[in-house]
């Protein structure tokens, strides 16, 4: 199977392995310049949109998302965890976000969420706490391009990778292998040198590392460590 990155390059899906930056961590006073220090060695930015309920966390939403998309040229890879995506996500993908995730536990209707991120012209992602099981995402997988398995509670940045997720991880990918869909395995959390390439090795092709790449004193050199670790791992 042929895949394409958020910069339209096309892979075999075992070298398919993408970075995706979260600045959740980063000097939020001065986004598009902390975006531009990645230097073009990201596929994407992870954006990572809380509203205080959904999660104990309140960052940013679609004003934000909005306005710095006019000043950086990386794709957005939104991840909303946020109460009532059924109403919010489309407009994410309105705004011209490349790929937009919403948490199965807080929508009403997944596959309907999906369509609707589709129709609007992102790729559909869809989240899974640490504690729901693969299943949760079945109703939803005909309008899916990404599962996104959260390998650590959503909220914060710098928490400790959860290796108890890894069984997880495989069993979204054997549901993206078995797909005619492009589709995707995300892990989000806890994502570093020391823990990528079991995440590899379990079969996500997609990276989210926040800690992992602004604490670093290069952003840039971060994110191609991480992706010769990931692409070392899969057999690339
Ligand atoms: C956590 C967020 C993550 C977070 C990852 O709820 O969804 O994207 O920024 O940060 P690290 O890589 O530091 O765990
Ligand atoms: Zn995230």
């Amino acid at each position: 199977m042929i895949i394409t990155d958020g910069r339209g390059r096309h892979y075999p899906w075992h070298v398919g392995i993408q970075i995706s930056p979260s600045i959740l961590n980063a000097d939020l006073s001065n986004l598009s310049h902390e975006i531009r220090r990645l230097g073009g060695s990201a596929d994407w930015v992870h954006l990572d949109v809380m509203d205080n309920h959904f999660v104990p966390n309140l960052t940013f939403g679609l004003p934000l998302v909005e306005s710095l998309l006019a000043h950086i040229d990386v794709p957005a890879d939104c991840h909303l965890m946020i109460d009532d995506p059924d109403r919010w996500a489309p407009g994410y993908a309105e705004v011209g976000a490349g790929s937009v995730t919403f948490h199965v536990e807080a929508a009403q209707h997944p596959l309907q969420v999906a369509r609707d991120i589709r129709a609007a012209g992102a790729r559909a992602g869809i989240a899974l706490k640490p504690g729901t099981p693969i299943d949760a995402v079945r109703e939803a997988l005909p309008a899916i391009d990404m599962i996104l398995v959260m390998t650590v509670e959503p909220g914060f940045g710098g928490q400790s990778f959860m290796t108890d997720m890894l069984p997880k991880v495989r069993q979204a990918r054997a549901l993206a292998d078995a797909s005619d869909a492009d589709m995707w395995v995300q892990v989000d959390g806890g994502v570093d040198a020391r823990t990528i390439e079991q995440c590899a090795d379990a079969g996500a092709t997609v990276f989210v590392a926040g800690s992992a790449v602004y604490r670093a004193d290069d952003p840039a050199e971060a994110v191609l460590r991480l992706r010769a670790l990931a692409e070392s791992a899969a057999g690339a």
